[in-house]
C-alpha cells in the first residue's frame, strides 16, 4: 500500500518550522506532495511560481518522493487529485491546535477518507513563523535562522527591491 500524503500551506515564504516538518513527513510517507495554495486574495509577498521554485530549492535534499505543486481550492481536492489519503500540518505550540482542530474536522466532513496527521515542529523552531520573519526581513533583521538558505537569498533581494521603489 503507498502511502500519500500532501503538505499544504501558503508558504509565504517557507520556514525553517515547514521544513522541518517536509522533512519529518518525508521519512513517514512513499510520497509527499507540498502544496502551494494559490490565493490571489491573501496578496503574498513571493508570486506562486517563485514560492514553488523556492519550496522545490529547499526540499531538493528529501528525496525523489517529495513533490511541490501549486493549488487552488479546497485542500481536499487537492489531496484527491494527488490519491493522497493523508494531509500533513505543523503544530509549533498549543496555541495552533484550536485552528488546526477546525480546519481538521472541516475535511474530514468535506472528505471522510482523508486523514490529517499533526507533526511537531523542532522546538528550536517553534517561534517560527512566515509572517513575522516577512516583519523582520522588512526592518533589516537577521532572518537567517529562521528560514532556508535560499528563501533568505530570495528575502534579501525583494526588501531590496522594495527599498529602491
Ligand atoms: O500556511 P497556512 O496559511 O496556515 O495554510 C492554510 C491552508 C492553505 C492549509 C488552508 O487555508 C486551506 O486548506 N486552504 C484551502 C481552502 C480550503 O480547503 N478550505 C477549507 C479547509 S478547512
Amino acid at each position: 500500500m503507498t502511502r500519500i500524503a500532501v503538505f499544504p500551506g501558503s508558504f509565504d515564504p517557507m520556514t525553517n518550522a515547514h521544513l522541518d516538518v517536509a522533512r519529518r513527513a518525508s521519512r513517514l510517507f512513499d510520497r509527499l506532495v507540498v502544496g502551494v495554495l494559490n490565493n490571489p486574495k491573501k496578496a503574498p509577498l513571493f508570486p506562486i511560481d517563485e514560492r514553488v521554485t523556492l519550496i522545490e530549492r529547499c526540499v531538493a535534499d528529501l528525496g525523489e518522493h517529495v513533490s511541490v505543486d501549486a493549488f487552488d481550492g479546497l485542500t481536499v481536492d487537492f489531496a484527491r487529485h494527488h490519491e493522497a489519503g493523508f494531509i500533513v500540518r505543523g503544530l509549533r505550540a498549543v496555541s495552533d491546535f484550536e485552528a488546526e482542530l477546525q480546519m481538521a474536522l472541516t475535511n474530514r466532513k468535506l472528505a471522510p477518507e482523508v486523514d490529517t496527521t499533526f507533526l511537531m515542529t523542532a522546538l528550536e523552531y517553534g517561534y517560527v513563523s512566515s509572517s513575522l520573519t516577512k516583519e523582520v526581513a522588512r526592518f533589516g533583521g537577521d532572518i537567517t535562522p529562521m528560514v532556508p538558505a535560499p528563501v533568505a537569498e530570495a528575502l534579501a533581494r525583494r526588501m531590496a527591491d522594495e527599498a529602491r521603489v
